[in-house]
């Protein structure tokens, strides 16, 4: 099977071969410590061998307690915010269908809630769930996460009133950390199932734990392809050459780029399936590399519809962007456009030719247009829609923020950052002070 790989002709005349040799002196050095647990925030470095080392009695109550939540239920929902939802949700929109809610043959139907405060979005969920047996996985690796937890009391309530409290027991099961905060306090309480998230794994690393796979076995997905994917790129990003390395090399390449004053990096699609992986990518890198004054402001575009809207600012506005595209190599569908006699809209040109195609065609004039106009772009190919592929991808811009993270001389595992705004609403809100 082909690997994702990336490509970066469109980098040309900006990241030259000798500046990759630089970079690759200090990418050297980022290695050892990250082989060695040296690096800034050390303690939380255990998803670098997550694939390889997960136990299989976890995959195998993953799947056990996957199928039993595909049985006895019609609706599933699952809680979380940031880490503890992207990667489950940006894995259900690439390998399900777009519709997926709306087919029959497609069930439990999934949701996702307490990523928002929202009443009018939580009110919708309650209109959509009313009636249906409904199973909820909480994730918090904290246990103490406000959105989370606010929407985890209003729908317990919810659960207890429909199934009485020992009914709602069975229906929750709670995704947490093995000791500390609330929510483990509760589930013990409670007597939920529980599922553990390592405490060397932080929330936007921990797609390949419980956090993700959870929700991605009961969807439906194999998550032993996806856990494949992720060991195979666990092998490769540990080589030391950034021939061999796609990780390393797409590191060093957005290292140099910002150096000269690349600021912003816009993550392009061209399908729909890809929306979440752009919205996953984002906190990734936005969490770990912002701070200290520093990191690449993420952003991400889905292709061709943004292209009436931030293409402009792409093509033409100030010169402080880089551009990398997401390419899904082989769709699933074939669709052809027709020929039409009277051909009114003069697209018989275009008949006979795959929609995909058009598609392909779109992505190449878009990467060149850009590239003539001063932004650089890498482009990652992803053979097909896969979870095996997913798994490498996941893996593959894992290690790289990492290793963008500290060639930038950041800590890429904690985020401080965040608390400002909790201390001030929490003052707002009245809490009480512990
Ligand atoms: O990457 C992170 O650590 C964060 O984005 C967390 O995942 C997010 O804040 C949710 O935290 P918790 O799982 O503790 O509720």
């Amino acid at each position: 099977m082909k690997d994702i790989k990336i490509i970066s002709k469109n980098c040309k005349g900006f990241a030259a071969d000798k500046e990759l040799k630089a970079v690759s002196k200090a990418i050297k050095l980022v290695h050892k410590e990250l082989k060695d647990k040296s690096c800034p925030g050390n303690d939380y470095i255990g998803w670098v061998n997550l694939p390889s080392s997960i136990p299989n009695n976890l995959i195998e109550d993953l799947e056990s307690t996957a199928k039993k939540i595909r049985k006895n239920c019609d609706v599933f929902v699952i809680l979380g915010i940031g880490g503890s939802y992207l990667g489950a949700k940006a894995c259900i929109e690439f390998l399900k269908p777009s519709f997926a809610n709306e087919l029959k043959s497609e069930s439990p139907k999934v949701y996702f809630a307490g990523h928002n405060l929202s009443s009018d979005y939580l009110q919708d969920l309650f209109n959509v769930i009313k009636k249906k047996k409904v199973i909820i996985n909480v994730i918090s690796k904290s246990g103490t996460t406000t959105e989370t937890a606010v929407v985890f009391r209003i729908l317990k309530q919810y659960m207890e009133k429909i199934y009485g409290k020992n009914g709602a027991k069975d229906r929750i099961i709670a995704t947490t950390d093995a000791s500390a905060g609330a929510l483990r306090k509760l589930a013990q309480t409670e007597g939920y199932k529980t599922f553990i998230i390592p405490d060397d794994v932080g929330g936007r690393f921990s797609v390949l734990t419980p956090v993700g796979l959870l929700p991605i076995a009961a969807a439906g997905i194999n998550i032993r392809e996806l856990l494949k994917g992720a060991s195979d790129f666990e092998k490769k990003c540990d080589l030391l050459s950034l021939d061999k390395n796609p990780a390393y090399k797409y590191a060093g390449i957005r290292h140099i780029l910002n150096k000269k004053g690349k600021v912003i990096e816009v993550l392009s699609s061209f399908h729909p399936s890809l929306r979440y992986i752009g919205e996953w990518w984002k906190q990734l890198f936005g969490e770990s590399e912002g701070k200290d004054g520093k990191g690449i402001f993420p952003a991400a575009c889905e292709f061709t519809t943004d292209l009436h809207s931030m293409g402009q600012m792409i093509q033409d506005g100030e010169r402080n962007i880089f551009e990398t595209f997401l390419i899904i190599e082989k769709s699933q569908s074939t669709i052809k456009v027709p020929r039409f006699k009277d051909n009114i809209d003069g697209l018989n040109y275009l008949a006979g030719k795959d929609l995909d195609y058009v598609n392909l065609k779109a992505y190449e004039a878009t990467a060149s247009a850009h590239y003539d106009g001063k932004v650089p772009n890498l482009s990652i190919l992803i053979p097909k829609r896969t979870a095996f592929h997913l798994g490498q991808l996941f893996y593959f811009f894992e290690k790289t923020t990492a290793m963008s993270g500290l060639l930038l001389g950041v800590n890429p595992f904690n985020q401080p950052g965040v608390e400002a705004y909790k201390k001030k609403m929490f003052k707002l809100l009245g809490k009480p002070v512990t």
